[in-house]
């Protein structure tokens, strides 16, 4: 994992994105789409070397007008059936759209036995994974391969990791983590062909200027369709298209600041989307391709998402599932014009009951559980350390995890997987931040030994 610079741990009101909010830097709900930005990476652009990390969007916290939704008021219903899955109908030539759909009620899913192995404990409800860099594969092989049966490299797959210069592409580091994921029978998620973020600088350039329209989108199936067909066959689903969509449902454009504008999106317009999924199709037919995205408990955000995802599967665009990327913190935030304002569990379940009812597979892409709350303001004296992570803050953050997964059992039908975004509390990108602050969100503690959050996914 790389160091995050640039953190604005003191700010309370800023905007920022999804991983500043799960970093603890405060965000603020965004509703016009054209002041600050959601983020969606607290590192921003490491491919421009910007340090727009973490606090990126705190330079304008009047950006935010506002929460856009009814927090957890927003609840979808305490009952055992999802929205429904109409299916899909998965038409062979076109790539089908949404798959099979869930066939109405979800089941749920009932959890394997005894099973002190996570991945085995889950074997009835879906695959348990697990990004990894270029290190944590080896340094963590023995819990990766002891609990987890899915892997994603955290960044060895993005677009400036794999083509840094035009036209000559490095799988040497992805390589590395398929082969062992390949070596032990793990499932491998790809992620991320298309992003705002870690792109190379020649990317949206050409001749000193901005690039073409048609440039661009030549050199997006160029890559897309060599990445896509070097991994075909050892890679079962894709990140297609990451954080296209703000929190108030509009599309990412421009007007945001360094590192939060989708390019793409200003210079091709949404149709980006849409050829997205086609090139990697093309690709690869028999790839899962998901579109992902973060902030999904925000009510406007997760309609937003869910009108795209219908207008793509209604123009026949091979779309087969949602990634909700689940960077959570260990409460949500009180502040009513905060993005964690609405991170309730009740607003989760709406989303996936939304993204189902399409037909759609759902999977957590990026879970973790920062102990920060966004709209508290830390500073060096108040960032957790292994001491200060008390066996209260333990139970607490096992307690939020708890609810999470008892919502995932719930959907065991509509929820094709659960990825955590790390292995251990020693190697996450949320302690990757300049200001030195530290956090532990993960299930396993800095010594890789099981925490309280373990316990409370696997004993109930
Ligand atoms: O590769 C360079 C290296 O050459 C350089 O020496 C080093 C110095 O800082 O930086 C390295 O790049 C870093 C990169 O990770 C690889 O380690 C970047 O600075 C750093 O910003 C980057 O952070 C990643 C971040 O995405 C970038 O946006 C995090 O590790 C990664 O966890 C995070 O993952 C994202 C998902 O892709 C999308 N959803 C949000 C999630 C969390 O932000």
């Amino acid at each position: 994992m790389g160091l995050l610079t640039g953190l604005l741990w003191s700010c309370t009101s800023s905007t920022s994105g999804p991983d500043a909010a799960a970093s603890g830097t405060e965000s603020t709900v965004q509703t016009g789409g054209s002041s600050t930005s959601a983020g969606g990476d607290a590192g921003g652009d490491a491919a421009g070397g910007s340090a727009a990390q973490g606090g990126a969007g705190a330079a304008d916290p009047s950006g935010g007008t506002g929460g856009s939704g009814a927090g957890d008021s927003a609840a979808g219903g305490g009952n055992q059936t999802n929205a429904g899955g109409s299916g899909g109908t998965d038409d062979a030539t076109s790539g089908g759209t949404g798959g099979e759909g869930t066939g109405g009620a979800d089941t749920g899913c009932t959890p394997n036995g005894d099973s002190q192995n996570l991945a085995e404990r889950y074997a009835n409800c879906f695959p348990i994974g697990a990004a990894v860099d270029s290190q944590s594969y080896t340094t963590h092989a023995a819990l990766l391969k002891a609990h987890f049966n899915s892997v994603t490299a955290e960044n060895e797959m993005k677009f400036e990791s794999l083509q840094r210069t035009e036209g000559n592409f490095s799988y040497d580091a992805a390589d590395r983590i398929v082969n062992f994921a390949v070596a032990n029978n793990m499932k491998v998620r790809g992620h991320a062909l298309v992003w705002h973020s870690q792109n190379p600088s020649w990317l949206f350039s050409s001749g000193g200027g901005a690039v073409s329209k048609q440039v661009l989108l030549s050199r997006m199936k160029n890559h897309i369709s060599n990445v896509v067909r070097h991994f075909k066959g050892k890679i079962y689903a894709w990140d297609v298209v990451n954080e296209a969509i703000m929190e108030d449902g509009s599309y990412r454009g421009g007007n945001l600041p360094d590192g939060q504008n989708s390019r793409w999106y200003e210079i091709l317009g949404e149709s980006y989307i849409a050829e997205a999924f086609k090139y990697a199709h093309e690709a690869d037919p028999d790839a899962k391709l998901f579109y992902n995205d973060f902030y999904n408990y925000i009510p406007a955000k997760q309609q937003g998402i869910y009108n795209m995802l219908k207008g793509l599967l209604d123009q026949g665009v091979p779309v087969h599932g949602v990634g909700l990327q689940a960077h959570f913190n260990i409460e949500p935030s009180t502040v009513t014009t905060n993005q964690a304002y609405h991170q309730h569990v009740a607003n989760l379940e709406e989303a996936i009951k939304l993204y189902s009812s399409l037909g759609l597979e759902v999977q957590v892409t990026e879970l973790d559980i920062s102990l920060y709350i966004p709209g508290v303001t830390y500073n060096p004296s108040t960032f957790y350390t292994t001491a200060t992570f008390t066996d209260d803050l333990k139970a607490k953050q096992a307690a939020r995890y708890r609810e999470f997964f008892e919502l995932f059992r719930k959907y065991g039908s509509a929820i094709t997987g659960v990825t955590f975004w790390g292995i251990a509390d020693d190697n996450t990108w949320l302690s990757e931040f300049s200001s030195g602050r530290k956090d532990f969100p993960l299930l396993f503690d800095v010594d890789h030994r099981p925490k309280p959050a373990f316990d409370a996914v696997m004993d109930f």
